[in-house]
């Protein structure tokens, strides 16, 4: 062969490789030839992502093309908490979840609505009165003027509400707010669930066929918490609440221990006992890892810490798909897009998501695509 022949064999041999592994290999998340986490898990539940409307606005930006490329279910980090929706008593700003409902009818996304009450990022003026706190009656009609006002308004197109958040305090017994403390046990029964038992009737009415959820972190890795929530939601079911099912927020840990995970997940199961068709859906998931120096300095991941994180995905989504496959799960959703747009970013920087910074795929990512074709 001659040198021009040669040099012309090594450059075609080049080229099919160079093809070849840009098909398998796609660097990232919006990739024509990215897989989809959508896709992937289709047989065992959505898979979903925490938004800002500002995602939205430029249809060429990664992360844009992100969403549509890897998710099938949406919610909003902070537009559409109580203090962003409801800011003062007669002032209700909907064009940020209005954008974000349209935005997701027009691409087949199912929206959820977080959160109706909240101890935090909620505003003042709920619990005041002129100078003074509010009586328990008036807070009382404020929440369902609250809860009617904004349910009604997405009616059969919000399919899914986080209807209270963290009601469940550390301490494992019903948490001190303002909403406990002022509306307190106001039917006398025993029990101080009642702004909770208020929420959600007002939302079973305003859209009888929305999923009413109970939501809150640590359900899936503190076993006391997880009974304390089973109590108050077996109480409320026995009440004739009409609580649809737990949203487990799941911001977890590197390593986190998958087998005591499971177990929460199973106490809080045997609520089917009393409700047949309660549901769980996971709600705000991360998996926090960081790496600092002596002197607290950010540096990157250890091999080791990368290891162990894409093991404990994997044990997770394993177990995650056993809850489906008891049709206990039907939806799943990560808190950020990727790396970068993480709530857990401060002082330190955090990498707890399968897609990094800049929206490069990890390794990890592909391990969690490849695993429902391996059960
Ligand atoms: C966080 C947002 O990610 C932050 O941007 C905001 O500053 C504070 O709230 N549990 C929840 C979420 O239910 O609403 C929180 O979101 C994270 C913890």
């Amino acid at each position: 062969m001659g040198h021009f022949a040669r040099i012309l064999c090594a450059v075609v041999a080049a080229a099919v490789l160079l093809c070849s592994c840009g098909a398998q290999t796609a660097e990232f998340s919006y990739d024509d030839n990215a897989p989809s986490l959508a896709e992937a898990y289709k047989d065992y539940f959505r898979v979903g992502c925490a938004i800002n409307t500002w995602n939205l606005d430029n249809p060429d930006s990664p992360e844009y093309k992100t969403i549509l490329k890897q998710f099938n279910t949406l919610v909003l980090e902070n537009e559409s908490k109580p203090d962003a929706v409801h800011p003062s008593e007669d002032t209700y700003n909907f064009a940020n979840f209005d954008k974000f409902v349209d935005f997701c009818e027009e691409n087949d996304i199912v929206p959820r609505g977080h959160t109706l009450l909240w101890h935090s990022q909620c505003p003042d003026w709920f619990f005041k009165d002129g100078g003074k706190e509010v009586s328990a009656d008036v807070l009382i009609q404020r929440i369902k003027d609250h809860v009617t006002t904004i349910v009604s308004r997405y009616k059969g197109r919000v399919k899914s509400w986080d209807v209270v958040n963290e009601v469940i305090g550390d301490d494992g017994q019903l948490r001190y707010s303002n909403w406990s403390k002022i509306v307190g046990d106001y039917d006398g029964d025993g029990d101080k669930y009642d702004f909770i038992e208020t929420a959600f009737i007002a939302a079973h009415e305003a859209d009888p066929d929305a999923r009413l959820i109970i939501n809150d972190y640590s359900l899936e890795s503190s076993s006391s918490k997880a009974i304390r929530m089973y109590n108050a939601v077996k109480k409320m079911l026995e009440d004739g609440v009409p609580i649809d099912g737990i949203g487990f927020q799941m911001h977890i840990g590197n390593g986190q221990d998958v087998a005591a995970m499971t177990e929460n997940y199973q106490i809080l199961a045997r609520l089917r006992e009393i409700k047949p068709d309660l549901v769980f859906e996971v709600t705000e998931m991360d998996m926090s890892t960081y790496n600092q120096d002596q002197y607290g300095n950010n540096i990157p991941l250890t091999k080791e810490q990368e290891e162990l994180h894409a093991k404990t995905y994997i044990d997770t989504f394993n177990m995650l798909m056993d809850l489906s496959e008891e049709g206990l799960l039907d939806s799943i959703i990560f808190w950020g897009l990727c790396d970068g747009n993480s709530w857990l970013n401060g002082q330190r920087d955090n990498y707890p998501f399968l897609i990094a910074r800049e929206f490069k795929l990890k390794p990890e990512f592909f391990d969690i695509i490849d695993l429902p074709r391996k059960r």
